[in-house]
C-alpha cells in the first residue's frame, strides 16, 4: 500500500497565518503541522508516500521532508497547479500508484490516540487482500462543516453526503481515506460539484454505491483534529502540548 499526503489548498480560514507560509508548515506544538499527517500514514506501516501541494510551497515540503530516508521511509512529491478539490489527488497520483491500493490523508488532519497503530495496520492488512474503501466516522458537534455519513442500526453505511445544509447525522468523515485500485478511476470520471470541486465524498459514495464502503467509527480513545481554523490550530496545539 502506498500513501498520499495532500497539502495543497488556500488555507484562506488561517490568513493571514498562510499568506506567506503553507497551512501544513505551520507549527503545531514543536512540529510543522504536516509531521502528523506522515506520522500516521507512518503508524499504519506504509514506506511509500507521495506529497502533492502547490507549485509554489512544494520545494519548502522538499527541504523539510527531503527523500524521507532519516524516517526510514521514501517520499516523492508531486504538483496540484490548482485546488480543484481532494479528489484530485488521485488522479495526479495515478500512475505512481501503479495500480496499488492507496491511503489518503490531508495535510490538515491530525489522529491520536490509544490503539490507532493497531487499527491503521488492520485496515492496511485488509486492503491488501481486499477490495473497496475504508473511512471513519467521527462525532462532531457542527456536521455542515464535513462529509457526513449516516449508518443503520447495524452500522452499515446508507448516505454519505458533502457539506450538509440540513442535519442527516452528527457524524463526520475525517480526512484519511483507505481506498483499492479502482479509486483513480472513479476520480476521473467525477464532474465539478456546485462549489467547483472533484469531491472525496463522490468517490466515497462510488464504493457506496457498490456496496464496497466500510466505515469504522473512531471512538474515545482517540482524538481527531482537521486544524484548518484559528481555534482547531490553537486546541490542537494544546492538546500536543
Ligand atoms: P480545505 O480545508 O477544504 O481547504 P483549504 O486548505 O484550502 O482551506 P480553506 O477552506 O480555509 O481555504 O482542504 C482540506 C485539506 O485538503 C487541506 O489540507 C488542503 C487540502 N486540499 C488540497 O491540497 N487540494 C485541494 O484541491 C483541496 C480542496 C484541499
Amino acid at each position: 500500500m502506498k500513501g498520499i499526503i495532500l497539502a495543497g489548498g488556500n488555507g484562506t480560514r488561517l490568513d493571514p497565518l498562510t499568506r506567506a507560509v503553507s497551512k501544513h508548515l505551520l507549527p503545531v506544538y514543536d512540529k510543522p503541522m504536516v509531521y502528523y499527517p506522515l506520522a500516521t500514514l507512518m503508524l499504519a506501516g506504509i514506506q511509500e508516500y507521495l506529497l502533492i501541494s502547490t507549485p509554489s510551497d512544494l520545494p519548502a515540503y522538499q527541504r523539510l521532508l527531503g527523500d524521507g530516508s532519516q524516517f526510514g521511509i521514501h517520499i516523492h512529491y508531486a504538483e496540484q497547479s490548482q485546488p480543484r478539490g481532494i479528489a484530485e489527488a488521485l488522479i495526479i497520483a495515478e500512475r505512481w500508484l501503479a495500480g496499488q491500493p492507496v491511503a489518503l490523508i490531508l495535510g490538515d488532519n491530525i489522529f491520536h490516540g490509544q490503539g490507532l497503530r493497531q487499527l491503521l495496520n488492520e485496515i492496511r492488512e485488509r486492503h491488501m487482500t481486499q477490495e473497496g474503501a475504508t473511512i471513519f466516522a467521527y462525532e462532531v458537534a457542527e456536521p455542515s462543516r464535513y462529509g457526513v455519513v449516516v449508518l443503520n442500526e447495524h452500522g452499515a453505511p446508507e448516505t454519505i453526503v458533502e457539506k450538509p445544509q440540513t442535519p442527516i447525522s452528527n457524524l463526520a468523515v475525517p480526512g484519511l481515506y483507505f481506498f483499492d485500485q479502482r479509486a483513480a478511476g472513479f476520480a476521473q470520471k467525477l464532474m465539478p460539484s456546485a462549489r467547483g470541486e472533484l469531491e472525496i465524498t463522490d468517490v466515497n459514495r462510488r464504493y457506496l454505491e457498490k456496496r464496497c464502503l466500510n466505515v469504522v467509527p473512531l471512538g474515545r480513545g482517540i482524538a481527531w483534529f482537521d486544524a484548518g481554523t484559528t481555534d482547531a490550530l490553537l486546541d490542537v496545539t494544546h492538546y500536543m502540548a
